[in-house]
């Protein structure tokens, strides 16, 4: 754990302590922002169905830990979700996330191939570090910018559940008997996944936030518009501390010197990067403030 109190795994929404929650202190950006994130971490299961085929070979234990990483993302999404749903009553995870799934399918989760779509388990290894660094510091985030005491303490227990997922791909990353990855590949498998663009997940996930049901046809979804306004959340969210973390943990997956000149340059590309996909540009005395 970077800060605060430490969680352990292995907890349920029963220790979250809900008693504590304060309505007054809820933003309706920072709600937004847990609605698509409950939904993205509920979508676990499509993705355990596609690491235990990519790593069908791999040894009861390896299946058990995905089978165990994809309960507690699946976790994340149900506390997230049960926070949004006191935040909104108008809110219900379950219907939300059925509109969701249906609208967001990738086609390697639809697909039976027993191939990574990074080219090789390694390569997957390295996209799902990517991911867990984004999600440790994003969830860290959240604990910091938010004043409500439920969420607080939710982001601060998913972030603990994060970071050791990030620990668990990187292990088994070096565990994998195929022989390790050229430096340039690493690197366009890391920068790859970060930057992910033609992927409706995270945009998707907003509109279905953010749109209820009823207003599809008056508001529908256009991924450019989506994308935008989640980018804009995101970085309301972010401190650049939180970017210069996620970068060093990507740089030790991949093999760089976490502390290295290409890794500042990287978390200042991946910065600037961030506001322009917000529609930001230019250093602000906002973004100043932020660092
Ligand atoms: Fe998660
Ligand atoms: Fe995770």
């Amino acid at each position: 754990m970077p800060d605060g109190k430490l969680y352990k795994q292995g907890w349920s929404l029963d220790d979250i302590d809900w008693a504590k929650f304060d309505a007054a202190k809820v933003e309706p950006w920072m709600l937004a922002a847990i609605k698509a994130a409950a939904l993205v971490e509920f979508n676990a299961p499509d993705y355990v169905a596609y690491l235990k085929r990519i790593f069908k070979d791999a040894g009861p234990e390896t299946l058990a830990s995905i089978e165990e990483w994809g309960r507690e993302e699946g976790q994340h999404g149900r506390s997230l979700g049960r926070w949004a749903e006191m935040a909104d009553p108008s809110f219900r995870l379950d219907e939300t996330f059925a509109r969701f799934h249906k609208g967001y399918r990738p086609a390697h989760f639809a697909s039976m191939d027993e191939m990574s779509v990074r080219g090789s388990r390694r390569g997957e290894m390295i996209a799902r570090c990517v991911v867990e660094s984004g999600t440790s510091s994003y969830y860290s985030a959240i604990k910091d910018a938010t004043s409500e005491p439920v969420l607080e303490e939710i982001a601060g227990r998913i972030a603990a559940d994060e970071f050791r997922h990030y620990k668990l791909f990187f292990e088994m990353l070096h565990r994998q008997d195929e022989p390790d990855l050229p430096f340039w590949k690493k690197l366009l498998l890391a920068v790859g996944r970060i930057t992910e663009s033609d992927d409706d997940e995270l945009a998707y996930a907003y509109y279905c936030a953010t749109v209820p049901a009823g207003q599809e046809a008056a508001k529908p979804y256009v991924r450019t518009a989506f994308a935008k306004a989640g980018y804009n959340t995101t970085l309301r969210i972010y401190r650049r501390r939180h970017i210069r973390k996620l970068t060093q943990m990507v740089a030790k997956a991949v093999g760089v010197d976490p502390q290295g000149r290409l890794t500042q340059l990287a978390e200042a590309l991946l910065w600037r990067m961030l506001r322009a996909r917000a529609g930001l540009s230019g250093v602000t005395a906002d973004a100043a403030a932020r660092s």
